[in-house]
């Protein structure tokens, strides 16, 4: 049994009226048996907050996993995704209803629309307005999105949809997304980091988006680490966590998922951050959102 972490997760206050912790965990390029038992690890240790997606195919793991936790549907946040494929306003409403229904949940905390397609016309959009349709029928507490850039939310203010709760984003030391972030900010959305501690680096069998071996071997990571007695991925999420960035670091491994945890007992002093700042490379490792289309994730 791993202990419970020494100081609780932050909570962040959601436009759409509810709290979200601070911290969870990510199961992308996870099986269903890894899911279940990740997923049980996580609650086990402390999580209250699980990031799935349609397009991760692991909802009714997430949902098992939850079942038999032991631990109040209350007292977990769940988010799930929206997937490209399923944009239009019909098809929109059959998705968000068979993500529920596999997941066993008659409500998720937060939906968020997956991609802004820029190049598809109206199609995220219509997309949101049917997310907004879930916030309003109490199937969804919130509801956000996910890799919008600055000009993608713009679009949604000036169509008149509700400002997101959230906005789900590529964000890491090497690209720390700091214009966004600050406009995210004046606007009251909370950013949350995708692949914040660099991604998989793919040796673990993943298809891997990010370059987290080379982040977490970053020597500036190492030298702090060592100075605060930490690991250089309680570092690089503390980094996260202190500019107000909330954070779902994916593990499939019980003893990482505790350690990921532990980042609330401890603070980066301004000079710390100021050098974790400093690897900002404007790189991303994952894939542009303005390019992505309906096609890009097609296979064949
Ligand atoms: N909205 C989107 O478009 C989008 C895109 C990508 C990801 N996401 C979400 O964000 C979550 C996290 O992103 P991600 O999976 O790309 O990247 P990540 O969490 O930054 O990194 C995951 C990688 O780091 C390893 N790892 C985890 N903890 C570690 C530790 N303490 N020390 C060393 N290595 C560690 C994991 O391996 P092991 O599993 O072997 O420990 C895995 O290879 C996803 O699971 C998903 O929920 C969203």
């Amino acid at each position: 049994m791993i202990p419970p972490p020494a100081t609780a997760v932050p909570t962040l206050r959601l436009r759409h009226g509810t709290s979200m912790p601070q911290l969870g965990l990510g199961v992308w390029q996870m099986s269903d048996t890894e899911t279940e038992a990740a997923v049980g690890a996580a609650l086990d240790a402390g999580y209250r907050l699980v990031d799935t997606a349609a397009a991760y195919r692991n909802e009714e793991a997430v949902g098992r996993a939850l079942r038999t936790s032991g631990v109040s549907r209350d007292e977990v946040f769940v988010t799930t995704k929206l997937w490209l494929d399923d944009y239009g306003a019909d098809a929109a409403r059959r998705a968000c209803a068979a993500s529920l229904a596999r997941l066993g949940l008659d409500r998720v905390d937060l939906f968020l629309v997956h991609w802004p397609v820029p190049a598809e016309g109206r199609a995220a959009l219509e997309a949101y307005r049917v997310l907004e349709e879930l916030h309003a029928d109490g199937r969804a507490s919130a509801v956000g999105v996910s890799n919008f850039s600055i000009e993608d939310l713009e679009r949604l203010r000036v169509d008149g949809r509700t400002t997101p709760s959230v906005n789900q984003v590529e964000l890491h030391p090497y690209f720390p997304q700091r214009e966004l972030r600050e406009y995210a900010w004046k606007r009251g959305i909370v950013v949350q980091a995708w692949s914040p501690i660099g991604g998989s680096s793919g040796s673990g069998g993943g298809a891997g988006m990010g370059r987290g071996a080379t982040l977490l071997a970053e020597p500036v990571l190492a030298g702090i680490a060592e100075r605060v007695g930490r690991s250089p991925a309680q570092v690089v999420l503390r980094w996260h966590v202190q500019r107000g960035v909330s954070v779902v670091p994916k593990s499939v491994r019980p003893e990482r998922i505790a350690e990921n945890l532990r980042i609330f007992d401890f603070t980066l002093s301004d000079t710390d951050l100021a050098l974790v700042d400093g690897l900002d490379s404007g790189r991303r490792g994952g894939p542009d959102p303005a390019a992505v289309n309906f096609s890009t994730f097609r296979r064949g």
